[in-house]
C-alpha cells in the first residue's frame, strides 16, 4: 500500500516537470522500415553521389565557390524533375527569372517537358518563399542560394550566420512536415567561411560539394555527409556550352592529353569514394634563378610534396637544394591520398633525370620518412581500373598483401622503398 502511494507520488511529480508525455518507446522489431520512393534521378553521375534518386522530405546542401556551376547544376536537376511531371520551385535571390530562362535555353535536355511544371521566382523575403511553396505544393523547391535569404523574425542581414541557420531550419521544417525534396546553394566565402556552407552541415540531411578549378572543365560533385546514402562518392562532370555534362568515364577523360613519354609525367590511380580514377601527375624540377628554391603544387598538398621532396633529397641524395619543383595534377583534381605519393617522387626524380617513366606503368603506394613504401587500400579496384585502360605495368608496395584477383593483364612488381621502385622505373639513374 505504501509502495503504491509513493509511486503514486513520483508519478504526478514527474508529469508535473515533464508534462504529459506522449512519446512511447517501441521495439525495434515492431518498426517498419520506411520505404523511400526516391524521386528518380537520370543524371547517373548526380545519384550516385546522392545514393540514388531523390529523397522526399530531405535536404541537401550544395555548397561550391562562386562561379563553379551550382546554379547550372540546379537547374538540370530542376529540369529532370519537372520533366517526370512534378511541381519543382527554384527560388533565385541573386538572378532574375530572365536571367534563368535564358540558361535553360542553354541547357536544351529535357527542356521542352519541363516547361509547365518549373517554377522561378526571384524572391529573398524566407515567408514569401514558404508561400509559394505552400500554394504551389512543389515536391522539389531550390533555393540559391540560401545565403541571400532573409526571415523577417531578425534583425540582422542577409548571409549573416543567425540568418543563415534561421532560415534553414524553417525550411527544414516545411521540408519535414510535407515531404518536401529541397536542395540549398551555399557559396563558400573566402573569408574564413563564415556563414558559408559549413555553419549548416550538421543540421542538413546530405551535404555536397562542387570542386574544380574554375580554368578546367572538369567538376567534382562530392558527398561529404549523408543520412541517406554514402559518403565520399564523387560525381564527375564536365562544364560545356549546354551545361553540366556527365563525364562517365573519368579515367579516360583525366588521361586524354597525355603525352606519353615526356619525363616528369607519371600515372597513378586514386580512390574518389569507390571509384578508382586514373590521373597523371605532372612534375617539373628547373634551377631556381633567385632567393629560396620553390615548392608549388596544384592539385596536392603542400605538405604533402614537402614531404615527398624532403625523402627525394635525404634518402635519395636527389639536389633538390637548388631547384624550384612544380607539380600538377592534370585536369584539376584534387588528390588527397598518400597513394599517390610514389607517382610525384618517380613524377619529380623523372623530371630532374629528364628521363621518361614507362608509358604503360602505373605507380602506387604511400611513403614513410624512411622512404619505405606503404599499402593503400582497395589495390585490386586500382589495378582492374588501371588494365581497363590497357596499362601493362604496376609498381607496388612489398607490403601490400597477395591476392589472387589482380587483373592478368598487369604485370605487378613489388618495390620495398623508394630506392627499390625508382631502380626499376628510371633504370639508368
Ligand atoms: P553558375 O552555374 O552560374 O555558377 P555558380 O552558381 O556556382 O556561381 O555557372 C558558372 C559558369 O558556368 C559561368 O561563368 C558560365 C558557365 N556556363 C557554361 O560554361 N555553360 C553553360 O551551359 C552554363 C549555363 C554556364
Ligand atoms: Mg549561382
Amino acid at each position: 500500500m505504501s509502495a503504491q502511494v509513493i509511486s503514486n507520488k513520483i508519478d504526478t511529480s514527474q508529469s508535473e516537470i515533464y508534462g504529459s508525455i506522449t512519446s512511447k518507446p517501441i521495439q525495434l522489431e515492431h518498426i517498419d522500415a520506411p520505404t523511400t520512393n526516391r524521386i528518380p534521378l537520370p543524371i547517373t553521375e548526380f545519384a550516385r553521389v546522392l545514393g540514388g534518386g531523390i529523397v522526399p522530405g530531405s535536404v541537401v546542401l550544395v555548397g561550391g565557390d562562386p562561379g563553379i556551376g551550382k546554379s547550372t547544376l540546379m537547374l538540370q536537376l530542376a529540369t529532370e524533375v519537372a520533366s517526370q511531371g512534378l511541381v519543382v520551385l527554384y527560388v533565385s535571390g541573386e538572378e532574375s527569372t530572365h536571367q534563368i530562362k535564358m540558361r535553360a535555353v542553354r541547357l536544351e535536355d529535357s527542356y521542352e517537358d519541363a516547361l509547365s511544371n518549373l517554377y522561378l521566382v526571384t524572391e529573398t523575403n524566407l515567408h514569401q518563399i514558404i508561400e509559394h511553396i505552400q500554394t504551389l505544393e512543389a515536391r522539389l523547391v531550390i533555393i540559391d542560394s540560401i545565403q541571400t535569404i532573409t526571415s523577417n523574425d531578425l534583425d540582422s542581414g542577409a548571409g549573416s550566420v543567425t540568418q543563415v541557420r534561421e532560415c534553414t531550419s524553417q525550411l527544414t521544417r516545411i521540408s519535414k512536415t510535407n515531404d518536401i525534396a529541397m536542395f540549398l546553394v551555399g557559396h563558400v566565402t573566402k573569408e574564413g567561411a563564415i556563414a558559408g556552407p559549413r555553419v549548416l552541415e550538421h543540421t542538413v540531411d546530405t551535404v555536397l560539394y562542387l570542386e574544380g578549378d574554375r580554368h578546367h572543365a572538369y567538376r567534382l560533385l562530392r558527398g561529404v555527409k549523408n543520412r541517406f546514402g554514402p559518403t565520399s562518392e564523387v560525381g564527375v562532370f564536365e562544364m560545356s556550352g549546354k551545361g553540366m555534362l556527365e563525364v562517365t568515364n573519368p579515367s579516360e577523360a583525366f588521361l586524354a592529353e597525355r603525352m606519353a613519354r615526356a619525363p616528369g609525367s607519371t600515372i597513378t590511380v586514386t580512390m574518389e569514394g569507390t571509384r578508382p580514377i586514373l590521373v597523371e601527375v605532372q612534375a617539373l624540377a628547373s634551377t631556381t634563378a633567385f632567393g629560396n628554391p620553390r615548392r608549388t603544387p596544384n592539385g596536392v598538398d603542400f605538405n604533402r610534396l614537402l614531404l615527398v621532396t624532403a625523402v627525394l633529397a635525404r634518402r635519395m641524395h636527389m639536389s633538390l637544394a637548388n631547384q624550384d619543383v612544380f607539380v600538377n595534377i592534370v585536369g584539376g583534381l584534387q588528390i588527397q591520398e598518400p597513394a599517390a605519393d610514389l607517382a610525384i617522387a618517380t613524377a619529380i626524380a623523372s623530371s630532374v633525370k629528364d628521363q621518361p617513366v614507362p608509358a604503360d606503368m602505373i605507380l602506387l603506394g604511400e611513403i614513410g620518412l624512411s622512404g619505405e613504401l606503404r599499402a593503400s587500400g582497395h589495390l585490386s579496384a586500382r589495378l582492374h581500373e588501371a588494365a581497363k585502360l590497357g596499362f601493362k605495368r604496376a609498381i607496388i608496395p612489398s607490403s601490400a598483401a597477395y591476392t589472387d584477383d589482380f587483373p592478368v593483364e598487369i604485370d605487378v612488381t613489388r618495390a620495398r622503398d623508394l630506392r627499390d621502385a625508382l631502380k626499376i622505373v628510371l633504370p639508368t639513374q
